[in-house]
């Protein structure tokens, strides 16, 4: 019988020998794989943009899921639609309601210092208010007026985007409100010639026109499509320029035609 077989001590010294030997290679293992991982030999690590990246991403997903827990679906479309609504029917309005004009800015500064305007100055007629027309100011009117044929049609006969100035009331009435028309723009219903308008975004303000040309447009819508007024002065646009900015005006602002 082989003496060594059968000694505990040469048994235990076998068992630590194999359990030395696999704890050599293991932390071989461990060693590569902790090198591998300084040194970043298992695929690439990743740039300083790509980690910022995920950072922003993971918390992208954090205020999503935090905003989903706060408003519900049926809010999100609805607030959705409205914002669409919005800006399918809006156009490019300096201002649009009162409450857009921030306060302390140098437009509610201008506003607050605005003084308060006579229209009954601007509406008294003229000395020469009987006089003829002078050719070269419709003209000038003839052609500004091409912009506002596009909406309001060739012979002022109205069109999809804008009511008749052919027959309209307004275009012979007071001055002061073709002024404010064009300064401030026009929004809400409004009754022409008996029917009743209401465009969803109204009509723009046309304040990028000098005095001369809204003077002179007025004055040729005023005498065109069968129309007959007084010519509209620019001293009579130039007093009403501090209107510029105020939100669109309304039919029930303006003095009943
Ligand atoms: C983008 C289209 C558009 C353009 C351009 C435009 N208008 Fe208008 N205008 C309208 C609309 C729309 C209304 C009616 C607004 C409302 O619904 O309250 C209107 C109303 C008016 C009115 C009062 C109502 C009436 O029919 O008499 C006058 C006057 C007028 N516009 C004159 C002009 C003049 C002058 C120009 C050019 C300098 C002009 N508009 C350019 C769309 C336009």
């Amino acid at each position: 019988m082989d003496p060594t077989r059968d000694n505990p001590l040469i048994r235990i010294k076998a068992f630590f020998d194999g359990l030395g030997i696999f704890t050599f290679f293991a932390v071989i293992l461990l060693l590569i794989i902790g090198m591998g991982a300084l040194f970043g030999w298992f695929g690439k690590t990743l740039s300083p943009e790509d980690a910022a990246g995920n950072i922003r991403y993971e918390i992208k997903k954090e205020i999503d899921s935090a905003q989903v827990t706060v408003l519900t679906d049926e809010q999100i479309a609805t607030a959705a639609a409205v914002v669409a609504g919005k800006l399918a029917s809006s156009k490019a309005v300096a201002v649009e309601k009162p409450e857009q004009i921030v306060p302390g800015s140098d437009t509610a500064k201008n506003l607050a210092d605005a003084p308060a305007v006579d229209l009954g100055a601007i509406d008294t007629p003229t000395e020469d208010a009987e006089a003829p027309i002078d050719p070269a100011v419709m003209e000038i009117g003839k052609t500004a007026f091409i912009v506002c044929s596009a909406c309001h049609g060739q012979n002022g006969e109205g069109g999809l985007a804008g009511p008749p100035l052919a027959n309209s009331e307004w275009v012979g009435g007071p001055v002061s409100n073709l002024i404010l028309i064009q300064l401030r723009g026009l929004v809400g219903p409004i009754k022409v010639n008996g029917k009743e308008y209401n465009f969803p975004a109204g009509m723009a303000p046309m304040a990028y026109q000098t005095d001369e040309q809204i003077a002179a447009v007025l004055t040729y819508i005023r005498n065109s499509f069968g129309h007959k007024a007084a010519a509209v002065k620019p001293e009579q646009v130039a007093a009403l320029r501090s209107e510029v900015g105020k939100p669109q005006i309304t039919a029930v602002e303006l003095i009943q035609p």
